[in-house]
């Protein structure tokens, strides 16, 4: 049994995140959720299958004064997890992690990630944000950083995350599908289905122990 950490951040596909962590659960993994307050605001933290998983950034700040040798939430998790999970990932938190920002307890953990552990991560976002030259700036940035390499030319997002996915032997990125989005739109941005974020973290393991 392998420790899946799941970081969630403010895309309304959040919603998943119960059903999601529930799957991951199933699939033979110990799961813990990470989730940014804005997460938060499109799921129930009582919700069952989130019972002792949760953290959310005012387990890292309860409010009273630090005492030497109090956890440090962020800390504990990055040593817990043996993968790093990000789904869903917004287009906020996607900039934070290629420019190594760490004002919550979801970036931090990121910030002290070892890359070695294998990371996976299903952005979600509309679909003018998704194909901002940002996003593919930011992701071209990840992927140096997890050993990719250089990846050359100006590929479209699939082709990149194809090369990405290729390339590093740790990062993964599960491409987000075309579907009416919650505000709307038609068009690219939403989260992956849940078993094929299932799928990724099983093949990230397979990949890391291959
Ligand atoms: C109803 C609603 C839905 C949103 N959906 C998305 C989304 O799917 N993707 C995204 O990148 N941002 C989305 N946002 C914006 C983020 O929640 C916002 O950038 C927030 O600051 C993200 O914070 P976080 O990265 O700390 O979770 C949404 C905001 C609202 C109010």
């Amino acid at each position: 049994m392998a420790n899946v950490l799941l970081g969630a951040t403010g895309s309304v596909a959040a919603v998943r995140v119960p059903v999601l962590a529930a799957a991951l659960a199933a699939d033979g993994h110990a799961v813990r959720v990470v989730a940014t307050d804005a997460a938060a605001y499109f799921f129930d933290p009582a919700d069952p299958a989130l019972a002792g998983r949760l953290y959310r950034d005012a387990d890292e700040w309860p409010g009273e004064r630090y005492e030497r040798g109090d956890t440090v939430v962020h800390v504990e998790l990055r040593k817990w997890a043996d993968l790093f999970l990000l789904a869903p990932l917004d287009a906020n938190t996607l900039a934070k992690l290629a420019v190594g920002l760490c004002d919550n307890c979801l970036t931090c953990v990121w910030r002290a990630w070892d890359f070695a552990r294998p990371v996976v991560l299903a952005p979600a976002m509309n679909t003018l944000m998704w194909e901002h030259p940002f996003t593919r700036r930011h992701l071209r940035s990840l992927a140096a950083d997890f050993g990719a390499g250089h990846i050359p030319g100006h590929l479209d997002d699939l082709p990149l995350i194809a090369q990405i996915n290729d390339r590093s032997p740790t990062l993964r990125v599960v491409a987000p599908v075309t579907k009416q989005l919650a505000c709307g739109d038609v068009g690219v941005g939403a989260m992956a289905e849940v078993p094929d974020v299932v799928a990724a973290v099983r093949d990230a393991f397979a990949r890391r122990a291959a």
